[in-house]
């Protein structure tokens, strides 16, 4: 398959202390929507901006589209879109001026211009409030008009930064609608970087772990789950006898006794092996209250790989306590 982007030790560091992105390298197919899954903090701003020229790598490079950003900057500028993290349409205007804007920025004709800005309203499902400011929209309706801004000049990749950042659940999987049908409509090659498991999974063909800078694994949703090799068999006992007899089940690849009392059985594929334990378990008369099975889920890959769960409080100091400490 035909790459349209390649990274090659891409690195930055911040005021020569700060690695933010450490030796990065990918390879990203035509056409498919590929997600750089990490933490507040992980690197993806940093990776985007440099991807799409606001930065510069402190070494390192990478061809987009075949253009090499230490040397064809403005090429690539002109065949790629983003939608960076932070809003940059501007509240003042309607949706439909911020389109013009966008429109002067690349220099594109008025005629042709005009034209596209009504098929993108329409795409966007903003028409009808074309002429309101946009600072009247709501969350969905203004990252909707952010995502018409990014494909004014008709790139052949689009960068979205986290795109569904703070909007509410039923807000974000509408947004996921328009970012599959652009891709499938346009063909065109999104980068997708996101906190959100549910997000990447749902969206991306292909996918990067990406922690303190570096890229951690890469794959397939399903590749990455497959990796982890196994399912989880998680069974309820009455009480710690029947527990030794189910140590001899000789199908498992672990089973041990977790903080809540369940038995938990690693297994290399629970439909193979749930008819063979359920045997077992008859023939040793051992009659769980409950069997859960688990298949991995991208939440597991990422504790696998970065030792800690996506959605885990960062650190932070106690502000409350400093402040009445101050009293
Ligand atoms: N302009 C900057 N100057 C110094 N440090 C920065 C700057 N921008 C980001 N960083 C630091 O670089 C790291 C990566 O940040 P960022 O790329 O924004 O991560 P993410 O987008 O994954 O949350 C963080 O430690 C952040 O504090
Ligand atoms: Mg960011």
């Amino acid at each position: 398959m035909e790459n349209s982007i390649e990274v090659e030790n891409l690195t930055k560091v911040y005021n020569g202390k700060v690695k933010a992105v450490d030796n990065v390298n990918l390879k990203i197919g035509k056409g498919m929507i590929y997600g750089l899954l990490g933490q507040n903090g992980a690197g993806k701003s940093t990776l985007i901006k440099m991807l799409t020229g606001v930065i510069k790598p402190t070494s390192g490079t990478a061809k987009i589209a075949g253009y090499d950003l230490n040397h064809d900057s403005l090429k690539i500028r002109r065949i790629t879109g983003v939608v960076p993290q932070d809003l940059t349409t501007d509240g003042d205007l309607s949706g439909k001026e911020n389109l013009k804007l966008v429109a002067d920025l690349y220099d594109i004709p008025k005629k042709d211009a005009l034209e596209s800005i009504d098929l993108l309203l329409h795409m966007v499902d903003l028409y009808d409030v074309r002429d309101r400011h946009a600072e009247t929209y709501s969350g969905g309706m203004r990252k909707r008009l952010e995502l018409a801004c990014g494909l004014m000049n008709k790139p052949d990749v689009l960068f979205l930064d986290e795109p569904t950042l703070g909007l509410d659940v039923t807000t974000r999987s509408n947004l996921w609608k328009y970012i599959r049908s652009i891709q499938k409509e346009f063909q065109i090659t999104i980068i997708l970087t996101s906190h959100y498991l549910d997000e990447v999974d749902e969206l991306a063909n292909e996918l990067s772990i990406i922690d303190h800078g570096k890229i951690l694994v890469s794959g397939t949703s399903p590749e990455l789950k497959k990796s982890l090799k196994g399912d989880i068999i998680t069974v309820h006992l009455k009480n710690d006898s029947e527990f030794e007899k189910l140590k001899s089940f000789k199908d498992a690849i672990d089973i041990k006794k977790i903080e809540t009392g369940d038995i938990r059985i690693k297994v290399s594929n629970s439909d193979e092996v749930l008819p063979e334990l359920m045997g077992f378990l008859s023939k040793n008369q051992i009659s769980p209250d409950s069997i859960n099975i688990r298949k991995p889920s991208l939440d597991e890959v990422f504790i696998e790989y970065t030792g800690r769960n996506i959605n885990a409080e960062q650190e932070k100091p106690d502000y409350a306590k400093l402040m009445m400490g101050r009293r």
